[in-house]
């Protein structure tokens, strides 16, 4: 089954939006495998966006998420990855249609609120890197409502 890796950003949490956003993705039918609060130093912060480091947005980028606690979920489902981008809008919350979750939330594209995996690939890369640990195992069969 898919999964993706999705990021509350600091000012989602600082802004009480987890459970707001926890709950859209619930609601959507997906379920969630892995779950976490941490705080991530620069190294870590520049590793998850090494991609990104030839662009001129990107120390201000890892200023942002190293600037306080971000909750870190695996969510599994049909067609997460891209479901889940959509529900989580454009990159620039002013692009970002109403209803997504930056359409709804945010206007900044400095403090966007969350990350979602932009592939099934980059998805797996990233579960690796923020949950080396693993993730919880377990499926709700019970509710055959949901798959
Ligand atoms: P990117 O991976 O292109 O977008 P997304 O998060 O939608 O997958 O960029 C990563 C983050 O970098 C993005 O969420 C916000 C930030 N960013 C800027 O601050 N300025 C920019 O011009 C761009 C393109 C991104």
């Amino acid at each position: 089954m898919e999964q993706t890796f999705i990021m509350i950003k600091p000012d989602g949490v600082q802004r009480g939006l987890v459970g707001e956003i926890i709950g859209r993705f619930e609601k959507k039918g997906f379920y969630l495998k892995g779950l976490k609060f941490m705080t991530v130093d620069r190294a870590f912060a520049e590793k998850h966006y090494a991609d990104l480091s030839a662009k001129p947005f990107f120390n201000g980028l890892v200023d942002y998420i190293v600037s306080g606690p971000v909750v870190v979920m695996i969510w599994e489902g049909k067609g997460v990855v891209s479901t889940g981008r959509k529900l989580i809008g454009a990159t620039n919350p002013l692009e970002s249609a109403p209803g997504t979750i930056r359409g709804d939330y945010t206007i900044d594209i400095g403090r966007n609120v969350i990350h979602g995996s932009d592939s099934v690939d980059s998805g797996q890369k990233e579960k690796d890197l923020w949950f080396p640990e693993g993730i919880n195992w377990w499926r709700p069969s019970q509710h055959s409502w949901i798959y």
